[in-house]
């Protein structure tokens, strides 16, 4: 598959050579830096001088905006952030036209997040000529942190075909999970679940599903921890479970000596300090969370290059 001018909103269309074309892309791009191959760097500038992304986060972000706008930088594109608070949104405008008018305003790109069910951004593709990269939707998908999770664990291991990657925790409200059953699909790599009966979806409780920490971490190689959603929490109350799962779920050195010694831990963030993961973790060199977030500039960078870059 070419990813030019193409939308990233899932994996549906993707075939393994496609995710590791992308992965792929993001060494390619690190060889030029680490070489400082400045002719390289000055025909990319070239290339995306006068093209605009156009982001719009329209649900909070810290990880995935600031590093799109890095990304979008690093290749030479620039980025302009949409704010909803100060916009037409606020007459009632909806997604689609503000995006028919911004692509008449010649933006050559448009990132989005966005929890709105009533306009996915599947049929937003349908009728926008301009390339969408999902940023997030909803509890449906957030692709980008999916593929930078499994570039994070390749990356660390060389090769996949070992691996076995557990979720912990709020798996029902985590669009981070719902990307990441995708391209593990795709990729052949076995992954369970790992929670309280009440954050788990049907999928994961009648696959691979693990009621207790310790069973969890002696089958996984990878451990995902997943942040509570609670601004998803509409058919649950966390409050009344809260002390049970900081007991049987939150990761701490204690529990990891149920673990192999080499288990990787990841967290899409942003992390519940002693909810999700103990404080005295973070820094614990199984740890990947930052790696997780320096990998995330590169994978982006690399999406955008391949979408709307040099041909
Ligand atoms: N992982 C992630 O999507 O983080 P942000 O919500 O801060 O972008």
């Amino acid at each position: 598959m070419s990813f030019h001018g193409k939308s990233l909103i899932d994996f549906q269309s993707f075939t393994p050579a496609d995710i590791y074309f992308l992965f792929n892309k993001v060494s390619e791009y690190e060889k030029m830096e680490n070489e400082g191959n400045e002719a390289f760097f000055i025909s990319q500038q070239n290339y995306f001088l006068r093209k605009q992304a156009c982001l719009l986060f329209l649900e909070p972000s810290t990880r995935t905006q600031l590093s799109f706008d890095l990304a979008c930088r690093d290749v030479g594109l620039r980025p302009f952030v949409f704010t909803a608070e100060n916009s037409s949104f606020k007459k009632g405008e909806t997604l689609l036209d503000t995006l028919l008018n911004l692509q008449a305003m010649g933006f050559h790109l448009f990132i989005i997040r966005h929890g709105n069910e009533n306009e996915s951004l599947k049929e937003l593709t349908k009728k926008i000529r301009v390339p969408i990269i999902n940023a997030g939707e909803g509890v449906s998908g957030h692709p980008t942190q999916a593929l930078l999770d499994v570039y994070t664990i390749l990356r660390e291991r060389k090769d996949l075909s070992k691996e076995k990657v557990l979720f912990i925790g709020d798996v029902k409200h985590s669009r981070v999970v719902s990307s990441n059953i995708e391209l593990l699909k795709k990729l052949e790599v076995p992954y369970g679940f790992c929670g309280p009966r009440e954050l788990m979806t049907q999928e994961a409780l009648e696959g691979k599903y693990f009621p207790d920490l310790k069973s969890g971490l002696q089958w996984a190689s990878v451990a995902v921890a997943l942040r509570a959603q609670l601004e998803r929490h509409n058919d649950v109350n966390f409050e009344n479970f809260k002390s049970d799962f900081i007991k049987n779920f939150c990761l701490t050195k204690e529990q990891l000596k149920h673990a192999r010694s080499d288990i990787m831990i990841l967290h899409p963030g942003p992390y519940n300090r002693d909810v999700e993961i103990a404080s005295d973790l973070l820094d614990d060199e199984r740890v990947f969370i930052f790696k997780q977030v320096e990998d995330g500039r590169k994978i982006r960078r690399a999406l955008i290059s391949a979408i709307i870059g040099p041909e």
